[in-house]
């Protein structure tokens, strides 16, 4: 079932999404050569919490058996991993570097979630290609995210988009409805045939993140039960904002 948020749980939304903005803007500002990914967490999580909100994704459940809440108050995922990145001390950025910060923020029963794939000092035009284009698949699939369209028409435009450039979509992972939960109906993969799934209507929140990578499709998990990969080394990019459907085009609740 798809919700349609009501006036009042839309700026509930907002706020939350405020949040994960604000966020996102301090870990820029953080990121250089040396800071390690449990630093940019520890700033996370306490200009979360100064805003009032929750760091959702600390102690999220796996849905797998016998792995451990997610630690993190993010998600960093370097280079080659392509989400789900766990934050660690002994992880110190590099120059050359890409990062993928993922972050939801909850605050009065309502998510924000966003990410963002940062270049540590200067990266290589490969890389800065790939961060580009990753960020561009998310405006041509928002492009369709009007009201009486449908799901597919954003998937398709997404996967068109980056294929086109070159790039893999990933595809175990998609999108996804968000409101009182991190993850709700519907799911919104980053491929997929136009015209197809459910219709949009205004008050629907979403958000829409194309994960892509360099190289080949595949990815792998890591033992850590949490940590996604490619399964050919490649780099891998990440971007994502949580939307507001309109009968026009949609309003971006995590750009400030
Ligand atoms: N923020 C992710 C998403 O975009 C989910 C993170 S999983 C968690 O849907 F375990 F880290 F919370
Ligand atoms: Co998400």
């Amino acid at each position: 079932m798809v919700e349609i948020k009501s006036k009042r749980e839309i700026e509930k939304m907002r706020e939350a999404c405020r949040i994960t903005a604000l966020v996102h803007k301090k870990i820029e500002e953080a990121i250089k050569p040396g800071i390690t990914t449990l630093e940019l967490d520890k700033i996370a999580e306490r200009v979360i919490r100064e805003n009032g909100g929750i760091p959702a994704e600390k102690g999220y459940p796996s849905y797998e058996k016998g792995i451990a809440p997610f630690p993190g108050s993010i998600c960093a995922s370097i280079n080659d991993e392509v989400i789900h990145g766990i934050p660690s001390g002994r992880v110190h950025l590099k120059e050359g570097d890409i990062i993928s910060i993922d972050l939801v923020v909850a605050k009065d029963g309502f998510n924000g979630d966003a990410a963002r794939t940062h270049f540590v000092g200067n990266v290589s035009a490969n890389a800065r290609r790939l961060v580009e284009i990753t960020k561009q698949a998310f405006f041509e699939g928002i492009k369709y995210a009007i009201a009486g369209n449908r799901i597919g028409d954003i998937s398709h435009a997404i996967g068109e988009f980056v294929e086109k450039n070159g790039y893999s979509v990933v595809r175990e992972f998609q999108g996804h409805g968000i409101g009182r939960s991190m993850h709700e109906d519907p799911g919104i993969p980053n491929y997929g045939k136009g015209g197809k799934g459910i219709k949009l209507e205004p008050g629907m929140t979403l958000a829409i993140e194309p994960m892509v990578i360099e190289g080949k499709p595949d990815i792998l998990e890591l033992e850590d039960g949490w940590t996604i990969i490619t399964e050919d080394a490649s780099l891998s990019a990440h971007y994502e904002n949580t939307i507001l459907i309109t009968e026009k085009q949609p309003e971006i609740l995590t750009i400030i």
